[in-house]
């Protein structure tokens, strides 16, 4: 039955993640996997992720399972972090959250979601998006098209040709969109573009997907979370796809919730039934562990303070990053390539190397970053800035 299989290529990140644990040069540095990272390239446990885990652990009486939609508290919890307590779809009982295992979890629920009922919507995604979203959306059988996103040259959005395309796109159509801190680009939208777009998802009735993965590391927890809000306030169907991997630092743990707004609260009972159906079939249930960290974190006023001054910590040590970077990348480069790294949020910034200066930079001087050119910003520490400023340099 197997016999015919080919050994395929690494995945473009995790593949890189391999490559960076076997090279034993001492100077190398991690750009690849958008994991946050501190001065000394560790991974650290958020504190208020120790302390409500070490609380959850000392509670639990059962290992009995959850159910198919996860831990509820949690499920109510994230969708108040992500839309705020008083959003009025939530207060009017118009969203409900089902906890996946991870973003990509959430992604692939929504997908197969949209395949309800023996519809096949295209999905639409800016160009260039996370590579994952190709499979996971097209593994549910929906076909995905890109609409233009991302000007390399001058690393900003290209707006008006992202717009002109969505407004030509048919009614029942899905439109892809990074919440906050895009990947792979670190290009956002501002709140002004995201009013336009979500006036054109009304007109034209496209339905808006939403994946939130990283808020509170762009501009701040509720910032980055504004142009959900808006969609939410504005269209009458969206999904919101959540991930708790960056911002509690729960990576490894597989922490997400899909979001499903619909025109009442009726529509969303009966959206969710379909979202416990889809997850019984996949994963029957979402794993507990963390899903009930972050429930205890979100409802512990001082964990969830401590956890919000964390994040805010480590947005700042990236913006740092961001400036010192740029600085140097001005020396080194063209004023072009460190305007991109300044201007641009989150943990990413897309630089304009061509794949074959990322792979000599892999190769000569053991800086690790997808073909793309995408750099983790995170995995810069201050300590090697100049080295990177000129390696990059040197193959720009
Ligand atoms: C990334 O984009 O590097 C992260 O979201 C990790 C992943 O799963 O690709």
């Amino acid at each position: 039955m197997f016999e015919n299989l080919q050994a395929l290529p690494e995945d473009p990140i995790l593949g890189l993640m391999a490559a960076f644990r076997a090279d034993t040069a001492t100077t190398k540095i991690d750009l690849g996997v958008g994991v946050y990272k501190d001065e000394h390239g560790k991974t650290p446990v958020l504190r208020a992720v120790r302390a409500a885990e070490q609380a959850v652990l000392a509670d639990q009486q059962t290992k009995t399972y959850v159910g198919p939609a996860g831990n509820e508290q949690f499920n109510a919890l994230i969708a108040e972090l992500v839309l705020g307590s008083k959003h009025p779809a939530l207060t009017g009982g118009r969203v409900r959250a089902v906890q996946a295992p991870g973003g990509c979890g959430a992604l692939r629920l929504g997908a197969e979601l949209l395949t309800v009922g023996g519809a096949r919507p295209t999905v639409h995604v800016s160009d260039p998006t996370w590579a994952n979203h190709v499979p996971l959306l097209s593994g549910a059988g929906l076909k995905l098209e890109r609409y233009p996103y991302f000007e390399h040259r001058t690393g900003t959005v290209k707006f008006d040709a992202m717009l002109e395309r969505l407004s030509s796109l048919p009614a029942g159509d899905v439109v892809l969109l990074h919440g906050c801190c895009h990947n792979p680009t670190g290009a956002d939208l501002s709140i002004a573009q995201w009013r336009k777009i979500a006036d054109v998802l009304l007109q034209r009735r496209l339905v808006p997907y939403v994946d939130i993965a990283y808020q509170g590391l762009g501009e701040g927890i509720d910032e980055d979370a504004e142009g959900a809000r808006l969609i939410a306030a504005t269209v009458p169907e969206a999904l919101i796809a959540v991930s708790c991997s960056k911002n509690f630092g729960l990576y490894r743990e597989r922490v997400g919730a899909l979001m499903v707004l619909t025109e009442s609260s009726t529509q969303t009972t009966a959206t969710a039934s379909h979202l416990r159906k889809i997850a019984r079939g996949i994963w029957s249930m979402p794993p507990d562990h963390g899903a009930a960290i972050v429930a205890r974190i979100l409802s512990d006023a001082k964990l969830n303070q401590d956890w919000r001054n964390e994040v805010d910590a480590m947005r700042n040590r990236m913006l740092s990053l961001r400036s010192a970077l740029s600085t140097a990348l001005a020396k080194t480069c063209s004023a072009e390539m460190a305007s991109v790294i300044e201007k641009q949020r989150g943990m990413f910034s897309t630089i304009p190397v061509t794949p074959e200066a990322a792979d000599t930079l892999r190769q000569q001087h053991h800086i690790y970053m997808t073909r793309d050119g995408r750099i983790n910003i995170a995995g810069v520490s201050m300590a090697a800035i100049d080295y990177i400023a000129k390696a990059i340099g040197s193959v720009a």
